[in-house]
């Protein structure tokens, strides 16, 4: 990885944790053990990326990184565990390794770890609502999250259409839609979050929206290659998972090798929706590039 762009993943992912750090209820607050359980999944050793790319993009469109901005790249971490700690359920994926952790319920009980998720689903949207950024910004943000985060093409659509597609053969159009819905959503939204933040306006979130979905679903379609190349060690988690499972995969319909030609190829394309802001955008690309370069 470049220097530069480590670097500004490492600061991004520093404010957040700082962040997470104030938001999230002391691990001695009672109830004692859905803080401990939330704490235990948030701090786990998750990447930030997210958070950095609203915070990227806020840069993009203001220019300077937008005060109170960690708090929005706060939240949105939250609903990401929220989403990992229920995706790990024995309902759903069974998986006992998260960012190198037992999961939630291994550590804590299926019950505080459902808990736990909703948990950080409903504090999430408490902070939204206490952003730092004008009213009408804050109200437009908590209405695409929660629409990026729902059941149409939103996070949990796509868990449910995972699930549903699990032992079945997958077709071009059914990992296309779950990529989009299960991951993506939160992906885009991110970035388009962050410039709403920094004071977006309506053809801005356009180029934003076109950006985050084309890296989206380069991440899931990495986070799938990587299933099959890596170990469980690098990971964090369990490796070889959605073969076992016979996962609607992007590798399953492609292979590995096209697969990482069309992350390269979605990568490229979203570069193009940011050609307008010149180098403004050069942090944002980078994490993108990141974003497919990643080994775990
Ligand atoms: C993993 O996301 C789950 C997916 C949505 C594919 P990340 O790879 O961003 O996981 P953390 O946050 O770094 O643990
Ligand atoms: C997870 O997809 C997507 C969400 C958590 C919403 P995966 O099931 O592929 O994620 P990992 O591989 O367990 O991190
Ligand atoms: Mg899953
Ligand atoms: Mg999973
Ligand atoms: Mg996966």
């Amino acid at each position: 990885m470049e220097a530069t762009v480590k670097s500004l993943i490492q600061e991004g992912l520093e404010l957040t944790d700082r962040a997470l750090e104030e938001l999230i209820p002391s691990a001695e607050t009672v109830p004692a053990s859905i803080h401990g359980a939330m704490r235990h999944s948030v701090f786990a050793g998750g990447k930030r990326l997210r958070p950095v790319l609203a915070m990227q993009a806020g840069i993009t469109i203001a220019g300077a990184l937008p005060k109170g901005i960690e708090q929005l790249g706060a939240a949105i971490e939250m609903l990401h565990t929220y989403s990992l700690i229920h995706d790990d359920l024995p309902a759903l994926d069974n998986d006992d390794l998260r960012r190198g952790k037992p999961t939630c319920h291994v550590a804590f009980g299926e019950a505080i770890a459902i808990l736990a998720g909703d948990a950080l689903q409903t504090r999430a949207y408490e902070v939204l609502a206490g952003l730092q950024c004008p009213a009408e910004a804050a109200v437009k943000i908590i209405g695409l999250v929660a629409n990026a985060t729902g059941t149409v093409e939103g996070m949990i659509g796509g868990q449910v259409l995972d699930i549903e597609s699990e032992h079945k053969k997958p077709t071009p159009e059914l990992v296309d839609a779950i990529h989009r819905a299960k991951t993506g959503a939160l992906i885009r939204v991110s970035v388009v979050a962050g410039g709403v933040y920094a004071g977006a306006a309506a053809e801005d979130v356009a180029r934003l929206d076109l950006f985050g979905r084309k890296a989206g679903l380069a991440f899931q379609i990495v986070d799938d290659v990587l299933d099959l190349t890596e170990d469980s060690a690098k990971l964090g988690k369990t490796a070889g998972k959605d073969l076992a499972t016979e996962k609607a995969t992007w590798p399953a319909v492609y292979g590995i090798d096209q697969s990482l030609r069309d992350a390269a190829r979605l990568i490229e394309e979203a570069f193009a929706a940011l050609e307008p802001y010149g180098s403004r955008a050069d942090g944002l690309k980078a994490v993108a590039r990141f974003l497919v370069e990643r080994k775990n």
